[in-house]
């Protein structure tokens, strides 16, 4: 059974029908890419499946670890381990990257009736995870994003990731704009992460962290749907000859 299921999804924001018939299984231990050119619907799918409340689903399901989700509010599905990386992460003033870390990671730990991490455990954990993801000692006194370099918000998407572990992550453009140093951290702490327990869904228009991150299913959007399927060679296909082509087959099909 896949762990995320996205059944003949309609979504739309305001007036416009962004998302139109999409299906997307993404199972534990897989990592999918979902490509696409710009303004396919690419974020809107993120947003719809975290319960963005700007995006209204007014057809189809969204089926998490065998649950209806497709209302449920997006706090519920976070703790539920459904973990989304922001294209644009937003800065939270006054609250620092540890104490912010710690309440995210509580949170999750009350969700499965454990007991909230003993601050040993918790330096320990940080501290791991700060190495894994070249993120600087001094960060976790910095309040979380303020002054944050692009390259240093990625970073803490991933830390977060990696302490978190969710069951399903789900990285939005996670590539853009980040030099080849910032990518790297990126992927290393994707493929640490990655495994047995966790499912990655990576959403890019670019095939740069397709070369660092190894997907097994590879997903073309176009117009709000999903065009094309296929495995890693699709990236490489689409890195030849761009996305025009699908366009064409498409209409010579129609
Ligand atoms: N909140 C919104 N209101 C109206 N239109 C939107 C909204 N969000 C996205 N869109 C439109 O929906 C289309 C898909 O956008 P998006 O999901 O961001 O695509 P992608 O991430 O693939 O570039 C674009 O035409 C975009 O302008
Ligand atoms: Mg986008």
């Amino acid at each position: 059974m896949a762990e995320l299921e996205i059944r003949n999804l309609y979504v739309r924001a305001g007036e416009k029908e962004i998302l139109r018939g999409l299906d997307l299984s993404v199972g534990l231990k897989e990592i999918h890419a979902l490509m696409g050119p710009n303004g396919s619907g690419k974020s809107t799918l993120a947003n719809a499946i975290m319960g963005h409340t700007g995006f209204e689903v007014t057809e189809g399901q969204i089926i998490f670890k065998g649950q209806d989700i497709t209302d449920a509010d997006p706090d519920e599905r976070a703790r539920m381990g459904l973990f989304l990386a922001f294209q644009y992460p937003v800065a939270v003033p006054g609250v620092t990257v540890t104490k912010y870390l710690r309440t995210v990671l509580n949170a999750h730990r009350e969700t499965r009736g454990e007991e909230p991490i003993a601050l040993k455990e918790f330096r320990q954990s940080v501290e791991a995870a700060m190495q894994l993801t070249s993120v600087p000692k001094e960060f976790s006194g910095r309040y979380l994003n303020e002054g944050f370099s692009g390259g240093e918000k990625k970073r803490m998407e991933i830390l977060q990731l990696v302490l978190q572990r969710p069951e399903m992550a789900i990285l939005d453009e996670t590539d853009s704009g980040l030099d080849i140093d910032a990518l790297r951290v990126v992927a290393n702490g994707v493929n640490a992460v990655a495994g047995p327990d966790m499912g990655v869904l990576i959403i890019t228009h670019y095939q740069r962290i397709l070369h660092l991150v190894q997907p097994s299913h590879v997903h073309v959007m176009y117009q709000g749907r999903i065009v094309k399927e296929g495995g890693p060679e699709l990236v490489d296909e689409l890195e030849a000859k761009g996305y025009g082509w699908i366009a064409e087959e498409l209409e010579a099909a129609a």
